[in-house]
């Protein structure tokens, strides 16, 4: 499959593992990347030194394109960027911040980069930036997410129709019938979270990955909008929280009652019950965790079948 994407990323299909705080790791990385679509190292859960490790982990285990996402609102940018040039990272997807802060310096030593955006004001950003591609994460996202609230059925097209850059639709799409979806509302490529979370390779703790299999529509929900909005399961501690509301708490307030290392305490060491569950709503259609490679095939031929069947489809038949 040869489209604006792919030619890009120098990748085989147009199926991005998004980056993920404590779950995405050079394993899960390398493990999508070596199975044709694009791996992405989620550097905001990462200490310089462990990032380092992760990208030449990673390097040692395929020969094929990865990237490292930064959150450019977390500690550590500064050092994580040097440690990208330095280890000859050719792709990086920025989010949470500016894409003025680093686009240029990381264009200059040839790294492509592609950021993250909520909005059509933040595509136009994004692209005047200078960045290669921008990813359009829709409301039904997992982890941190943009505060319009706009669902990935809208935002797709909206920002498809004023760029001019490739377009990766984030948010809800799981399978391959949700990428030739997301492909007719004007993506070039999808990136995927919450799918490769249930991935035999990610470094989400079991019990996690068990509770995701699990989910029903209605089990995640987004909250913290006064902190980040962020979209996690609705566990003890989401209710903890959404039983704060109550007393219109402040952002400090709030701040304190979020605590440091929930995000870990949940997904990494998978307290179910204190932790924070980062997760999306497409969790729902989710019922069976494979390896990666699995994963590129099924929804690769999902997607080839459903494009080929589509106007045979009883649905169209009027
Ligand atoms: C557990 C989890 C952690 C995430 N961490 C990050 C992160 O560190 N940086 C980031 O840009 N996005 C992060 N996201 C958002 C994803 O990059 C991606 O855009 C989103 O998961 C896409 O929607 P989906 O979950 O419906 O596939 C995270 C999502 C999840 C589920």
């Amino acid at each position: 499959m040869k489209n604006r994407i792919t030619k890009l990323l120098s990748i085989k299909y147009p199926i991005i593992q998004a980056g993920m705080i404590w779950c995405s790791d050079w394993n899960l990385a390398s493990a999508v990347s070596n199975a044709g679509g694009l791996g992405i190292i989620g550097s905001g859960s990462m200490y310089p030194d462990v990032l380092k490790e992760n990208i030449i982990n990673c390097k040692n285990a395929t020969n094929q394109p990865f990237a490292v996402n930064i959150p450019l609102l977390y500690p550590n940018v500064e050092e994580h960027i040097k440690s990208i040039i330095d280890l000859k990272v050719p792709i990086v997807f920025t989010s949470a911040g500016n894409p003025n802060t680093w686009t240029k310096e990381l264009k200059s030593k040839n790294i492509k980069v592609i950021h993250v955006v909520s909005s059509v004001k933040f595509a136009l950003k994004a692209q005047s930036s200078g960045v290669d591609a921008v990813v359009a994460e829709g409301f039904e996202a997992g982890g941190h997410n943009g505060r319009e609230e706009t669902t990935s059925l809208c935002l797709i097209p909206d920002i498809a129709k004023e760029i001019n850059i490739p377009l990766i639709a984030a948010g809800g799409i799981v399978d391959g019938r949700s990428m030739l979806a997301a492909m007719i509302l004007g993506a070039d490529a999808v990136q995927m979270g919450t799918r490769f979370v249930a991935s035999k390779e990610s470094s989400a703790h079991k019990n996690f990955k068990n509770i995701v299999l699990k989910a029903k529509d209605g089990d995640t929900k987004l909250t913290l909008k006064e902190i980040t909005p962020v979209r996690m399961m609705k566990n003890k501690f989401y209710q903890e929280i959404s039983d704060f509301y109550e007393n219109n708490p402040t952002k400090e307030q709030l701040l304190k009652k979020l605590g440091r290392a929930r995000a870990k305490l949940g997904m990494f060491e998978g307290d179910l019950d204190e932790g924070e569950l980062e997760i999306g709503q497409a969790s729902s259609q989710i019922n069976e965790y494979f390896k990666c490679c699995d994963i590129v095939n099924q929804i690769m031929d999902e997607f080839i079948s459903l494009k080929s069947k589509i106007s045979f489809d009883d649905k169209f038949n009027f």
